[in-house]
C-alpha cells in the first residue's frame, strides 16, 4: 500500500510496520549468507519467535516517519533495512529482558517467551543472534541503492552508544540494581532514559541520518525522541499499574511486586498521567519548526501516550 500522511495514523503504523515485517522475515530465513557457515533450524526458529511475533514495531516507525520529514524516498530498501536493523535490537532487548535471571517473565506479545517456547540457553543465544544480526544489516551494501558509507558507520556508531553499556544495555543492569537499592526521582529518569530512552531517542535521531538532516536538525530529532522516550517508559509504567494482561499481551501489575523503580510507583498514577501529557506538549514543540510535515511524528507522540498496549 502506498503511505500517504493522509491515511489514519494506526493505518500508516500499520503499513510500515508490515514492510518491515517481510523484510524480517526474510533476513531471518534459514539460508546462511555468503560469509556464514551455516545457520542452526533450530536457532533461527527462536529468533523469528522473539521477532515476528506482533510487535507494534514503534522504533522503526520512528525511524522511518523521522526520515520522511528530510528525505520523501524515505521508505526505499535501505532505509526499511535500518529500520529491521533496530526492531533486531530491540526484540533481542525484549527476549533477554524476559528471562528468568532477568524479569522472568512468561508472556510476550500475547505468546509464550522465548525461552519459554525453547529453553534459556536457545534464548540466551537467540538475542546475541540478533543484536548481531543488527549490525549485519547496517554495515550490508547490498540494498538496492545502498546508504552512502559514511551514514551507514553514523548509524552503526549510533546504534553501538544507544544499545550498549552507556545505553540501554547500562539502563538494563541499572534496572536491576534498582530492585535492591532504590533510586532517587533522578536516578530513575537516568535508569529510564537509558533502558528505554536510548533506542527511541536513536530511532530518531537516526531517521535524520538516513534522510541526510544536517547536523542541528539531527539533534533536533534525537531531542525529540528523548523526549517521547521518557514519555513511553512512563506509560508502560502506567500501564502495568492500570492495565490487564490480555490486552497487553505481557504480564502486567509486576512492576510493584518485583520493587521496580518507577515515577508512576514513587508519584502515583494522577501524577504520571499529567507528567505524560506535559512530555507529550515538550515533544510537540520540538517540532514546531517542521510545521504540518511533522504531523505523523506528532501523532506518534500522542499515540505512545494514549497507548493502550
Ligand atoms: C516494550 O516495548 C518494552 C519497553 C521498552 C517498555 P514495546 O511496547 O514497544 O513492545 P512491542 O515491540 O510493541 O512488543
Ligand atoms: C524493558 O522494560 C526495557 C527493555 C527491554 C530494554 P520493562 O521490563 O518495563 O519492559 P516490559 O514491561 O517487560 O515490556
Ligand atoms: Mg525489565
Ligand atoms: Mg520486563
Ligand atoms: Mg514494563
Amino acid at each position: 500500500m502506498t503511505i500517504s500522511a493522509d491515511l489514519p495514523f494506526e493505518a500508516i503504523l500499520e503499513a510500515r510496520a508490515e514492510a518491515v515485517e517481510a523484510l524480517l522475515r526474510r533476513l531471518l530465513d534459514d539460508r546462511a549468507r555468503s560469509g556464514e557457515i551455516a545457520r542452526p533450524a533450530g536457532l533461527m526458529a527462536a529468533m523469528r519467535h522473539g521477532v515476528l511475533n506482533g510487535g507494534k514495531r514503534l522504533r522503526p516507525f520512528l525511524m522511518l516517519e523521522s526520515a520522511a520529514l528530510f528525505d520523501p524516498e524515505s521508505d526505499s530498501d535501505a532505509a526499511l533495512r535500518a529500520a529491521a536493523a533496530l526492531e533486531c535490537v530491540h526484540c533481542y532487548s525484549l527476549i533477554h529482558d524476559d528471562l528468568p535471571a532477568m524479569d522472568d517473565d512468561d508472556l510476550r506479545r500475547g505468546q509464550p517467551t522465548v525461552h519459554r517456547a525453547f529453553d534459556e540457553a536457545t534464548a540466551i543465544l537467540a538475542g546475541d543472534g540478533l543484536l548481531t544480526l543488527a549490525f549485519d544489516i547496517l554495515a550490508d551494501d547490498t540494498a538496492a541503492e545502498p546508504l552512502s558509507a559514511q551514514t551507514r558507520l553514523d548509524l552503526v556508531l549510533g546504534l553501538a552508544r544507544a544499545a550498549g553499556a552507556g545505553g540501554m544495555v547500562g539502563g538494563q543492569a541499572l534496572d536491576l540494581q534498582a530492585e535492591r537499592t532504590p533510586p532517587d526521582e533522578t536516578g530513575i529518569i537516568t535508569l529510564q532514559a537509558m533502558k528505554t530512552g536510548a533506542l527511541i531517542r536513536f530511532a530518531c535521531e537516526a531517521g535524520a541520518i538516513v534522510g541526510g538532516a544536517p547536523a542541528p536538525d539531527r539533534e533536533r530529532l534525537a531531542e525529540f525522541g528523548s523526549a517521547i522516550g521518557l514519555a513511553f517508559q512512563l506509560a508502560d509504567d502506567l500501564l502495568d499499574l492500570t492495565a490487564n494482561a490480555e490486552t497487553m499481551g505481557k504480564a502486567t501489575g509486576k512492576d510493584q511486586a518485583a520493587g521496580k523503580a518507577t515515577l508512576a510507583a514513587l508519584h502515583g498514577v494522577e501524577w504520571a498521567r499529567s507528567q505524560l501529557s506535559g512530555l507529550i506538549e515538550q515533544a510537540h514543540a520540538i517540532l514546531e519548526p517542521y510545521g504540518e510535515r511533522a504531523a505523523v511524528l506528532k501523532s506518534a507522540a500522542s499515540f505512545i501516550a494514549d497507548r493502550r498496549n
